[in-house]
């Protein structure tokens, strides 16, 4: 079995003193992405609902020599990331460059079939999932409109290609997210803004989740062509791209990184 990549190994030029919003950066995915970007030379906006976590992987990054800003962030909350978005442009002169909508309600989902998923519930997915990536994007579009310069990428979801029952919530909002990446893409190619989407596989972090077994875990990983569980350095290589300028031409795509098990 091959080894999972190692993030010191994951280089890609270009990135140097690029201002990169990440949201929900404070574990999982997104702290990886976080450590990736500041490998990078970028300077890392960690917009995170929990403080003490965002402000722990500023720290780790900063220890290690890195740039990072810690902003306690609700992606739901549209003044919260109003002031997000004032704190960023007065540390950076204005300037964003890139947005990685990440934070989700994700491993803290209990899974259940549709009919039993409590319309509160449903409706705080929607609005964390679905409109958090939505107001962060129309939170970003003034600075990126004035360097005529961006880039967006909104974290979907591989389980949206295979259907996978019992969060329908989830699935719906990621399936979404596809959608919205698309239109605001053919939106704001005018202004080279490019707008993608990843749809990372089961991807394993350093939080527990009960949303997939240790059977589902082998059953998943059987399905791949790349034989071996995947984790946040998996798409660490793919976001760098796509940060960066060398993927300029590359708009409205959502892109599976599951090692291969979508590949027809
Ligand atoms: N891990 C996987 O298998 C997988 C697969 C496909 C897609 N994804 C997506 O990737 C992203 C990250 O996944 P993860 O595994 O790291 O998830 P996670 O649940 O471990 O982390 C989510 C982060 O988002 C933060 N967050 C939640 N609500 C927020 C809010 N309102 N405002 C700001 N931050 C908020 C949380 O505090 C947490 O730090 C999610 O969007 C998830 O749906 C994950």
């Amino acid at each position: 079995m091959t080894a999972n990549p190692d993030l010191q190994n994951i280089v890609f030029p270009g990135l140097k003193d690029r201002v990169v919003i990440i949201t929900g950066a404070g574990q999982g995915i997104g702290r990886v992405f976080a450590k990736a970007f500041a490998f990078a030379g970028a300077r890392v906006v960690i917009a995170e609902l929990n403080e003490s976590k965002a402000a722990a992987v500023a720290a780790e990054i900063m220890q290690a020599g890195g740039r990072a800003l810690a902003v306690t962030t609700d992606v739901a909350d549209e003044a919260s990331i109003k002031e997000m978005i004032e704190v960023v442009e007065d540390e950076y002169d204005g300037r964003i460059d890139a947005l990685i909508n990440n934070a989700g309600i994700f491993s803290t989902l209990q899974m259940r079939p549709f009919d039993q998923i409590p319309l509160q519930e449903w409706e705080q997915v929607l609005k964390v999932n679905l409109t958090g990536p939505f107001l962060c994007a129309r939170g970003v579009l003034p600075a990126m409109r004035r360097a005529k310069w961006g880039r967006i990428i909104n974290i979907a979801s591989g389980a949206v290609r295979l259907g996978r029952p019992n969060y329908l919530h989830y699935i719906a909002t990621k399936s979404a997210l596809m959608g919205m990446s698309l239109s605001m893409a053919r939106e704001l190619g005018p202004d080279n803004i490019t707008v993608n989407a990843i749809l990372p596989g089961a991807t394993f972090t350093e939080i527990e989740r009960k949303t997939v077994t240790p059977q589902q875990k082998e059953r998943i990983i059987a399905m791949q062509c790349v034989a071996r569980a995947e984790t946040p350095e998996d798409l660490v290589g793919a976001v760098l791209f796509l940060a960066s300028e060398a993927s300029g031409f590359v708009t409205g795509q959502s892109i599976n990184l599951d090692g291969g098990v979508t590949a027809s």
